[in-house]
């Protein structure tokens, strides 16, 4: 019954809605000057439309008020469809006691044909005023509307009986807000799970110092006083930035007159929320890995060198000894990130720069890094004399820039509950050295990824659109309460021989670790082999694995014939007579204990993991193939991007230090025209010594590129050589090994890149069809050294 009276209670009203059937405007009238005629010709739907002409600058056009309809901190979705020639917006026009501000809430490139035009909007604002219009980028070409529709979509009450998040971390917890934040539900969101709030936007230069001199405060005072009003920690950011830095800090700057204006600044910003604010980010994003010394090319830098960073913290320092002053940058969990920020960071320490707090912004997504990487930052900068925080956190569910969906898929949603609790796992551990953790915003409703790098839907956050708790809420809380992980997991082509031992084929991947051991899988037209090795050192005749794809199970006994004693535990191998499936369940029974352990995932198959072999020897690094390479070459029969191109033949030799490879390229049109290097005609070579076939690079993982004239970019070769032949062009290059023994795999894959003119046109690789070997590792092939 409570549940009806809410579902009915929540149903989307509809406010306002022009079709202009009855022959008339409905409502709509001129902006500016433009004529209004209501026409068959300009109807989407029914018989009329809306015909908007004689228009005479870009703003002008239909204009509905909306001032009736809508009240502050209520959320509204807009549509309307329309049709011209060049962009069109639905825009919105607020104004209060006469002062306007204008907002494109949604923008049609190309409606040549007709396009829906469709926003959400919350109003966050006063007003007396309130209108709604379709407006051009420019110009003053005709246009068509009909059918537009204002609903309101209530959101339900906060869910009251939530544990608040603050209470169940041991250091401060904050999200990062703007007005929309502080009001009705929101508010009474934030001031429940969060103890700590930093301003998003509201205390960057843009927007307190936008002309030199002109300090404006307003909306950051409402942010601060309202965190100071509700018991919270208030964290201001940030003080020096290369971005959302107005252009007139760098106009005619010298070094002396952009360090005066620089600490005029933190003066007049800092000083003002002295007792209020009692953390900065002082320095934000300053640190580029790509650099020799570490250090962004930003404006800041360039004419200052590292001296703005020293006056940004001596003046913070000077105007507020007691507030935590932090040294902002994101990918910290990087390695090569991780390692420039530390540098620095300790240069600057060491030469007394009062810098308090190292802040790492983390911004991962679903899959990468690996809360390991994570844990492996903080305990890097555990030695050096500051605290940390985490200061931006959000999770993408998305892994890529490009890739968006109508809808999030649940299981993605429960997989970031569950990389939540794996992140939280490790803050928890080393809650001694972080002194605040803050998510970048507070419930998916309002996140900065849902325009950031690609407008797409996103929801990296802790509770949902409607503000009510997602399993990342769980995941953070009591991970308990999260639904099973499904995980996700390939099974490579593959028929190893059954018999309980574990043979090369089965050496190619690192296994797929659980708590007491790891498993494998392999397809075939056969059926699907498994291979699980498991630690269980007392010997039970009731000990099993028991395999089940698409439910239905297959038990293999530790009596089995195809299951092997290992040190501490065994090994079992089986045939699975089953085509492919898609669920795939392991559970592993240690019967003297009763233990249970279960791995759940969807599997997809995948071809064979490419295996060749390096053969010993010392060649010439001198792009020319002498006859210790022999005979044999590989192929790069895998295309990734176009349909035909260059393509290459390759080897490889090893001695004592290092590897050798010689590509002999076919491409009988060579560019370096492009801006990219990867977009140029260029062979690249993976190189991944451990062989852990992971999402991401770790310290032993390379890329290298070297071009047709021998340009090197990405990591550094040892040595490295090209040479033109009459069919393309041939690279060769030695990179340096640790300790390379007889036997080893290695991670291996080479890519042919194809320019035509100043773009690539196709990519051809060895083994690796993903295009993401540049940062993934887990699909490239196997390189084995023999004698
Ligand atoms: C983002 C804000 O959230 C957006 O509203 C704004 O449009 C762009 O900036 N790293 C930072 C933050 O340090 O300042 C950025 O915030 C997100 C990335």
């Amino acid at each position: 019954m409570i549940r009806l009276l809410l579902s009915v209670l929540l149903a989307a009203t509809t406010l306002v809605s022009s079709d202009f059937e009855d022959g008339t405007p409905q409502g709509w009238a001129p902006r500016g000057t433009a004529t209004l005629t209501v026409t068959a010709e300009a109807a989407h739907g029914g018989s009329s439309g809306l015909a908007v002409t004689g228009r005479t600058a870009n703003w002008t056009g239909a204009a509905l008020d909306v001032l009736p309809h809508m009240t502050k901190g209520e959320k509204y979705d807009l549509s309307v469809w329309v049709k011209g020639a060049g962009p069109l917006s639905l825009s919105l026009e607020r104004r209060l006691a006469g002062t306007p501000a204008y907002q494109r809430l949604a923008t049609a490139e190309n409606p040549a044909a007709w396009t829906q035009l469709k926003a959400t909007y919350t109003l966050v604002d006063d007003v007396d005023f309130l209108s709604v219009y379709v407006e051009s980028s420019s110009g003053t070409a005709d246009y068509v509307m009909d059918d537009f529709t204002l609903t309101h979509k209530p959101v339900p009450p906060i869910q009251t009986e939530l544990t608040a998040v603050k209470d169940t971390v041991p250091f401060r917890m904050g999200a990062a807000i703007q007005r929309q934040q502080i009001l009705g539900l929101e508010g009474q969101l934030l001031t429940k799970h969060f103890d700590s709030v930093t301003t998003g936007n509201q205390l960057k230069w843009d927007f307190t110092e936008p002309r030199e001199g002109e300090f404006t405060f307003a909306a950051a005072d409402e942010l601060v006083d309202f965190g100071v009003a509700n018991g919270m920690h208030v964290r201001g950011h940030t003080l020096a930035w290369h971005s959302q830095t107005p252009a007139w800090v760098f106009e005619n700057a010298t070094k002396e007159v952009l360090l005066a204006r620089l600490e005029r600044h933190i003066r007049a910003v800092m000083g003002r929320y002295v007792g209020k604010i009692d953390t900065w980010d002082v320095v934000n994003e300053v640190i580029d890995e790509n650099q020799p010394d570490g250090l962004r090319r930003s404006p800041w830098f360039e004419i200052t060198g590292l001296d703005y960073i020293r006056t940004a913290f001596r003046v913070a320092h000077e105007v507020d000894p007691t507030a935590k002053l932090v040294f902002n940058d994101y990918n910290t969990e990087y390695p090569n990130k991780r390692e420039a920020m530390y540098k620095v960071v300790k240069q600057l320490l060491d030469e007394g720069v009062p810098i308090t707090t190292v802040g790492h912004q983390l911004h991962v997504n679903i899959e990468a890094q690996p809360a390991s990487a994570i844990e492996d930052t903080i305990e890097r900068f555990a030695d050096l004399p500051v605290d940390q925080q985490v200061t931006e956190l959000d999770v993408s569910v998305y892994t890529d820039s490009t890739s968006s969906w109508e809808s999030i898929p649940e299981e993605i949603i429960i997989e970031q509950g569950h990389r939540y609790k794996d992140i939280f796992d490790v803050l928890r551990r080393h809650a001694g050295k972080l002194s605040s953790v803050t998510v970048w915003g507070l419930a998916d409703n309002d996140t900065w990824l849902s325009t950031f790098p690609i407008t797409r839907l996103n929801a990296p956050l802790l509770f949902d659109d409607q503000l009510q708790a997602k399993p990342a809420y769980w995941g953070v809380v009591d991970p308990a309460r999260l639904p099973p992980l499904v995980r996700k997991a390939q099974a490579p082509e593959g028929s190893p021989r059954i018999d309980g031992k574990r043979d090369l084929e089965w050496d190619k991947l690192p296994d797929i670790s659980l708590p007491n051991g790891g498993f494998q899988l392999r397809w075939s037209q056969r059926g699907i082999s498994l291979l699980a090795t498991v630690q269980d050192a007392t010997r039970d005749r009731n000990d099993a694995v028991t395999a089940s794809v698409d439910g239905v199970p297959y038990v293999i006994k530790r009596t089995a014939k195809t299951v092997k004693p290992v040190e501490g535990g065994y090994r079992a191998e089986a045939l699975l007579p089953v085509r492919f499936g898609e669920l795939f369940e392991l559970k592993i029974v240690d019967a003297a204990t009763g233990a249970e352990t279960v791995w759940l995932g969807k599997v997809t198959p995948v071809p064979a993991v490419g295996l060749a072999t390096a053969k010993r020897g010392t060649p010439v690094v001198d792009g020319v193939r002498e006859g210790l390479w022999g005979r044999k070459s590989q192929p790069t029969p895998v295309r990734v991007e176009g349909t035909s191109g260059a393509t290459a033949q390759w080897s490889a030799l090893w001695d004592a230090g290092k590897l050798y490879v010689v590509a002999a390229v076919t491409d009988p049109a060579l560019s370096e025209e492009a801006a990219n290097p990867w977009e140029e005609d260029s062979v690249e070579i993976f190189v991944d010594q451990g062989n852990d076939k992971a999402k991401s690079y770790d310290g032993d993982d390379a890329q290298y590129r070297i071009s047709f004239t021998g340009a090197l970019s990405g990591a550094s070769p040892v040595a490295s050589a090209a040479k033109r032949t009459a069919t393309g062009y041939v690279v060769e290059a030695a990179f340096a090994l640790a300790a390379p023994a007889e036997g080893a795999l290695i991670g291996f894959d080479l890519q042919v890149n194809d320019a035509t003119g100043a773009s690539r046109t196709a990519v051809a690789t060895w083994n690796d069809p993903t295009g993401q070997s540049y940062r993934d590792t887990s699909r490239w092939g196997v390189l084995r050294l023999v004698s």
